[in-house]
């Protein structure tokens, strides 16, 4: 997976995907990350990169031709026209189904808007994807974009290891993990549940499908009808 990034502040896209996991994979070469300044292709005496909106109101909006132009040098260098996705509060609520349909990609250009916008002559040009985090507004797209590459990372093929990967985990079957413990066996004077000690696996495997049907009633329940319980689950959460 290929990530070309334009924005007016790499370094924060930088210092965030070259940590942790994402990091890891970076230096692995499973992802690359490109972060590109849109200034550094306005060609004005300034590097202006921002303008008053016509018709008034408050701030600046970014202007066409600087954000045209970072995205065509990327077009020109990889030869074809990737998905570009530009990250508003305006856009489809981003969600884990949209994580593993993007990372069937192989090159993704996310486009961070700062002030009021971007002029919407070069989104209609450029953009293929308009998505948003969630209902409320940050001050730029550059965190909603690594919220996006660190979900999708994940479901690229050798980012997680084993241990990391994420079959039983919260989402996969629309509903919430269960709840895990490690040492020590009790804690503060709370006791690990007696059926995780036992080594029983299919007692096990049991109580964490139970708990995870009990969670997401609790604090999910608009995530139950999507999920694929039988009719003897269904009951136990009626009664
Ligand atoms: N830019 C500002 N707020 C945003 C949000 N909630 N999601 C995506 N991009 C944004």
């Amino acid at each position: 997976m290929n990530y070309h990034v334009l924005t007016l502040f790499p370094e924060m896209i930088e210092n965030g995907m070259n940590t942790s996991i994402t990091g890891r994979a970076i230096a692995k070469g499973l992802l690359t990350l490109e972060a590109i300044n849109i200034r550094d292709f306005a060609f004005n005496k300034h590097q202006k990169v921002d303008d008053y909106p016509y018709g008034g109101g408050a701030g600046m909006l970014m202007q066409a031709e600087p954000v045209y132009l970072s995205y065509e040098s990327i077009v020109n260098r990889i030869g074809k026209r990737p998905r570009v996705i530009f990250l508003t509060p305006q856009g489809k609520t981003f969600n884990q189904n949209m994580a593993k349909e993007f990372a069937l990609e192989d090159d993704l250009v996310f486009l961070c808007g700062h002030y009021e916008g971007i002029d919407e002559r070069v989104l209609e040009e450029i953009v293929t994807d308009y998505v948003s985090i969630g209902d409320y507004v940050l001050t730029g797209g550059e965190l909603p974009a690594m919220v996006m590459m660190d979900s999708i990372s994940r479901m690229v093929p050798g980012v997680l290891n084993n241990q990391e990967s994420g079959e039983t985990e919260s989402f996969s079957g629309n509903l919430l993990e269960y709840p895990q413990y490690s040492r020590p066996e009790e804690w503060h004077g709370k006791k690990v549940p007696e059926v995780l000690l036992s080594g029983h696996h299919g007692n096990v495997d049991k109580w964490r499908r139970e708990q995870s049907i009990i969670r997401t009633a609790k604090w999910r329940p608009d995530l139950l009808p999507k999920a694929d319980l039988t009719n003897k689950e269904w009951n136990e959460i009626r009664r």
